[in-house]
């Protein structure tokens, strides 16, 4: 579908799939909070790119699904059917109980969904002379549910075999829940893809729907403002394209109206005042710190202030310690670089908002 509103990134998805296909690494990972763009990015940049570039692309959510294993792999199958019949598995899936995975014959229950081993999907998948792509949205929810560490192995060792074929996105929105996938030592994936942080869109982006405001509506609108509110939303392009969209739809509102319209939206969408209320009060002093900056939550000044604001004579590092990992096991704060901080940028906005 054709959205006059995207920004594309086409260098940035250049570099990545030269990257890919000139083997320079078999996979990445990017991150990003949701709402960033990231999905968008796949479906609108990378794919058509990857396909004229001559990769079969497979896009899968792991969000939108109840039961993601079982989805992925009767997608995946899909796919492999797909890639055999150059195109034509698309309209008979539903009506064979057949295929025919390389040679090897593998009879499918009817009704029930096909229960193909993941290795030999992906087996299926590199023998094609086409090199495949493999798009995974927001992977870090497969490995939440307990019962799909056997699914986890498989793809990565079929990944793996098949580096030379089978090239990989993942993406994913929770620190937390990618490191537990891709870094701690006994992750499954562990170094298995380069990480990297999927860039903010910046001033271009807003420079770009300013141009299209005046060419749909002939009022000028200011870049710096637009800029500065970009800024405020925390380069979140979903709250960005709204107010534009409004402003387009309604040409006698005015910047400020419609973006206080689309800033309120951003914090009740993002449930800030919720999560606060269900945090002990030391909780929230450790986030005020963390929200104002200060990574040595530890250190003794720290601890000074901290007990004074709580009313309390002294605090050890132990009971920090014990509220940090809690606040951690809530995906609210992440270790980066060494070192403490917000996970959601959203978040420590609001929470510097309420502070002062
Ligand atoms: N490049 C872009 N140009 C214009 N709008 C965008 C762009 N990227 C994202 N958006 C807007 O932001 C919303 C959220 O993007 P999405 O890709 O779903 O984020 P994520 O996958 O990171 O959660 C989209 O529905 C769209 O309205
Ligand atoms: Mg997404």
């Amino acid at each position: 579908m054709k959205d006059p509103l995207f920004f594309h990134r086409r260098d940035y998805a250049a570099k990545l799939i030269n990257s890919l296909k000139d083997g320079i690494t078999h996979a990445f990972t990017l991150f990003a909070p949701r709402r960033m763009g990231k999905t968008e990015f796949l479906i609108r940049d990378i794919v058509p790119l990857a396909e004229q570039q001559g990769f079969n692309v497979f896009y899968f959510s792991f969000m939108d699904s109840e039961n993601p294993a079982a989805d992925f792999q009767t997608a995946l199958t899909r796919f492999a059917a797909d890639i055999q019949t150059g195109g034509k598995a698309k309209t008979l899936i539903s009506t064979i109980s057949k295929i025919d995975i390389i040679g090897v014959a593998l009879e499918r229950e009817t009704a029930s969904a096909p229960q193909y081993r993941l290795s030999e999907l992906i087996g299926a998948i590199a023998a094609d002379n086409r090199p495949s792509l493999l798009l995974l949205d927001e992977v870090q929810e497969l490995a939440r549910g307990r019962d799909n560490a056997q699914l986890i192995k498989s793809l990565r060792t079929g990944l793996d075999i098949n580096k030379d074929r089978i090239k990989t996105i993942f993406t994913g929105s929770s620190t937390n829940g990618l490191r537990a996938m891709f870094n701690d030592h006994k992750a499954p994936f562990f170094h298995f893809a380069h990480a990297l942080d999927f860039p903010l869109l910046d001033r271009a982006f807003t420079d770009f729907l300013a141009d299209i405001y005046h060419e749909r509506t002939g009022n000028s609108l200011d870049h710096t403002a637009l800029y500065n509110l970009f800024e405020r939303m925390k380069h979140t392009p979903m709250y960005m394209r709204a107010t534009i969209q409004d402003m387009i739809l309604n040409p006698a509102l005015s910047l400020d109206e419609a973006a206080a319209a689309r800033l309120a939206q951003m914090h009740e969408n993002s449930n800030h005042p919720a999560q606060w209320r269900d945090l002990s009060a030391m909780e929230r002093l450790i986030l005020q710190e963390a929200a104002k900056g200060n990574t040595a939550l530890y250190s003794s000044s720290t601890r000074a202030a901290l007990a004074k604001k709580a009313g309390i004579d002294s605090l050890n590092t132990s009971t920090i310690q014990g509220n940090i990992r809690k606040l951690e096991r809530k995906e609210l704060l992440t270790k980066s670089n060494g070192q403490w901080a917000i996970n959601s940028p959203l978040f420590q906005a609001w929470i510097l908002e309420q502070t002062d």
